[in-house]
């Protein structure tokens, strides 16, 4: 599918679009995410643009030195002015499922601490229920493992550990695992959401619930922008 590529791009340079000089900005993880820093790089270079990322991946902050990205924290900014972040699943409310990068609890933070989140991707990402051919990644305390994969199981999920290119397990920024979980359609995300946070060990889920302002989607031939509702 070559066109997702220029799709992502597309979507990426679209959004980039919206970050004025002086943000200090929340940057997600990503593939999508990776052409809005090249777009934020090159408005630095070429239009001494000043803006300063709170990076949710040590992956993201490595692009972001490459381009030339001030990187900044929550430590200095509470609020920050916008987020731009790629995300697995989008449905038609601007619910998301994010994490298959396994990035999902820092993202969620500076989603959370963002006055304006902008959710980006290409088409396929788009669906009509969140979970369908999708797992929801699911961030846990390695000490707890047995204990919640175990506690999904009996809650109807499939749960699957992921996994690092290597083969061994893959660690987060955090220190922990993600179980990437197949629940089928997800019919109520929030109670799913709820019912998955209240169990003592995992960290957070890569249900993002009501929490994107906008989706800004490429599509085989331009772009889409779908606001959410009030
Ligand atoms: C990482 C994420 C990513 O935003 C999500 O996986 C989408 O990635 P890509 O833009 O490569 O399709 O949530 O934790």
């Amino acid at each position: 599918m070559a066109w997702r590529e220029s799709a992502k791009e597309r979507a990426a340079v679209e959004a980039v679009k919206l970050v004025k000089d002086g943000f200090v900005l929340g940057i997600g993880a990503g593939s999508t995410v990776a052409y809005a820093l090249r777009e934020i790089g090159r408005k630095i270079k070429e239009e001494y643009f000043h803006v300063s990322v709170v990076s949710a991946s040590s992956q993201t902050s490595k692009l972001a030195r490459e381009y030339g990205i001030p990187l900044t924290s929550l430590d200095e900014h509470l609020q920050l002015d916008l987020d731009i972040d790629g995300a697995d699943q989008i449905d038609e409310k601007l619910n998301l499922i994010k994490g298959m990068g396994g990035a999902l609890t820092r993202e969620k933070i500076v989603a959370s601490a963002s006055k304006t989140f902008v959710v980006i991707g290409d088409e396929s990402k788009l669906t009509d229920a969140l979970g369908k051919n999708q797992p929801l990644p699911v961030e846990v305390l390695p000490f707890a493992l047995p204990f919640v994969t175990s506690k999904i199981r009996k809650i109807g999920g499939q749960p699957v550990l992921k996994k690092s290119s290597l083969g061994s397990p893959f660690i987060t920024d955090n220190g922990n695992y993600v179980l990437n979980v197949d629940f089928g359609v997800i019919k109520n995300p929030l109670r799913l959401d709820r019912k998955l946070k209240s169990l003592p060990g995992v960290v957070e889920t890569g249900l993002f619930l009501g929490m994107a302002d906008v989706a800004i989607v490429g599509t085989k031939t331009g772009i889409k922008v779908i606001r959410k509702k009030q």
